[in-house]
C-alpha cells in the first residue's frame, strides 16, 4: 500500500512526504508544478538510492479526474493527504480563480476517487484563516467559519466538503487546521522568508500596515509531526487545530530578523495594508493536546534556524525570486510604496 501525498512538492508537502519515506513508507506525490511547486525541496530523497525506490512523483493537476483515478487504481493507494492548493492571500486577493479550482474543485475529485476506491484515510489540510479573525477568545474547531479573503473562503469550501464526504458517505476523513507555518523551503512571497530574504539583499522589508497584526507561529516539521500522530490518533470525521502556542505580532517578528541578521532597523517600511487583512488568529488546541501532542519547536530558536537556512541555501531562493516573482513583486508591491508610511 502507498500514501499519496497532493501538493507534495511544496513548502509543507514536501517535508511531510520526506517524514514519510523516511518512515519507510511507499510514497506517492502527485504535485502540479505551479510556481510554489518545486522538486529541489525534495532532491535529498530523489538522488538516494535507498529513498528514491520508495517514492514515486507525478506531474498533474488534482482537479484532472482521469489521471487522479489512475493513480489510484496504479498504486495501491490507501490513504491520502491533500496539501495541494493556491496558497498565497495576497495573490487570492489580486485574482481567485486558480483557487477556486484547486481549492474547491480539487478537493472535490480527490474526494470523489477516494470513495470510488474506499481508501482508508483521507486527510483535508485545511487552515486557521478558515475561522476570520479573532477579536477575543482563541478559535475552538467547533466555532464557526467567517473566511475573509478569497484563499481562506475556498479553503473554507474544501473544508466543508471534505466533512460532508463524512457525514453522506462515511469517507474517512480527517480535516486539520493549522495556524502560519515557517522554516525550510518556504516559498519567499511569504512574510518570513520574504523578510529574511529581503533583509539578506538590503532591500526594504514592506510591513503591512500598522505591523502590529498578530499570526500564531508553528514550525513546519512540527505541523507534519502533529499530522502524522493525527494519522494515527485522530478520529474520523474529526476537526483537528494545530497551533503553535507562538503569537506573535508581525512588526515584533520583523525587527527579530533585522536583529539576528544584524541588520538596521530603517529597512523596514511601513506600506499600504492587505485589503480585509485579518488582525489575529489564534487557535485553541486542547482537542489535539487531549489526544497526546503539542508543539514542541520554540518559535525564536526555530526562527533563528529558519534565517540561517535561508542564509546558507541562497541559490535555492535567489533562483525563485529571479524568475515569474519579480513581475509578480512589482505588480504586488509597486502601489503599497504608494501609499501612506504610518509611523
Ligand atoms: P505551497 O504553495 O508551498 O504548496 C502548494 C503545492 O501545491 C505546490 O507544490 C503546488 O505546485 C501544488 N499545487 C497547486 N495547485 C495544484 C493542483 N491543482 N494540482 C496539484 N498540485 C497543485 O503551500 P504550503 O504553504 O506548503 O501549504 C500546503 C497546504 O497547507 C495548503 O493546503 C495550505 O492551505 C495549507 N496550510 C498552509 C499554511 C501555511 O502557513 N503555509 C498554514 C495552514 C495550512
Ligand atoms: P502571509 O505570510 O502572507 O500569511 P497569512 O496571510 O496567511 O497570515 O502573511 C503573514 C502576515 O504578514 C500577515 O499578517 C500579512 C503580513 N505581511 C506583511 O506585513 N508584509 C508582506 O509583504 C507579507 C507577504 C505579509
Amino acid at each position: 500500500m502507498a500514501i499519496l501525498i497532493t501538493g507534495g512538492a511544496g513548502f509543507i508537502g514536501s517535508h511531510f512526504a520526506r517524514r514519510m519515506i523516511h518512515q519507510g513508507k511507499r510514497t506517492v506525490v502527485l504535485d502540479k508544478l505551479t510556481y510554489a511547486g518545486n522538486l529541489e525541496n525534495l532532491k535529498d530523497v530523489v538522488d538516494n538510492s535507498k529513498t528514491s525506490q520508495l517514492f514515486k512523483f507525478y506531474k498533474g493537476d488534482i482537479c484532472n479526474q482521469e489521471l487522479v483515478e489512475h493513480i489510484f487504481s496504479e498504486e495501491d493507494i490507501d490513504t491520502l493527504v491533500n496539501f495541494a492548493a493556491e496558497s498565497h492571500v495576497d495573490r487570492s486577493i489580486s485574482s481567485a480563480g486558480n483557487f477556486i479550482d484547486t481549492d474547491m474543485k480539487g478537493v472535490f475529485v480527490l474526494l470523489e476517487a477516494a470513495r470510488r476506491f474506499s481508501i482508508k484515510k483521507f486527510i483535508q489540510i485545511s487552515t486557521d484563516e478558515v475561522y476570520g479573525t479573532t477579536h477575543k477568545d482563541a478559535f475552538r474547531e467547533t466555532d464557526a467559519l467567517n473566511p475573509s479573503n478569497p484563499y481562506a473562503a475556498s479553503k473554507a469550501g474544501g473544508d466543508r466538503l471534505a466533512y460532508a464526504y463524512w457525514v453522506t458517505y462515511e469517507l474517512p476523513v480527517i480535516i486539520t487546521r493549522a495556524s502560519n507555518n515557517y522554516g525550510p523551503n518556504q516559498h519567499p512571497e511569504k512574510f518570513i522568508p520574504l523578510f529574511i530574504t529581503n533583509a539578506l539583499e538590503d532591500k526594504v522589508l514592506p510591513l503591512y500596515g500598522d505591523g502590529r497584526q498578530v499570526r500564531d507561529w508553528i514550525h513546519v516539521e512540527d505541523h507534519c509531526a502533529a499530522i502524522d500522530f493525527i494519522m494515527d490518533h485522530g478520529k474520523d470525521g474529526e476537526v483537528y487545530n494545530i497551533g503553535g502556542g507562538n503569537e506573535r505580532y508581525n512588526v515584533d517578528t520583523a525587527h527579530f530578523i533585522l536583529d539576528e541578521l544584524r541588520k538596521s532597523h530603517s529597512l523596514l517600511e511601513h506600506v499600504k495594508d492587505r485589503a480585509g487583512h485579518d488582525r489575529r488568529y489564534a487557535l485553541d488546541c486542547s482537542k489535539l493536546k487531549s489526544l497526546g501532542w503539542k508543539a514542541q519547536i520554540k518559535f525564536e530558536n526555530g526562527l533563528k534556524d529558519t534565517i540561517q537556512w535561508y542564509e546558507d541555501n541562497q541559490s535555492w531562493w535567489k533562483r525563485i525570486k529571479n524568475g515569474e516573482f519579480v513581475e509578480y513583486y512589482n505588480k504586488q508591491y509597486k502601489h503599497r510604496f504608494a501609499g501612506t508610511v504610518l509611523p
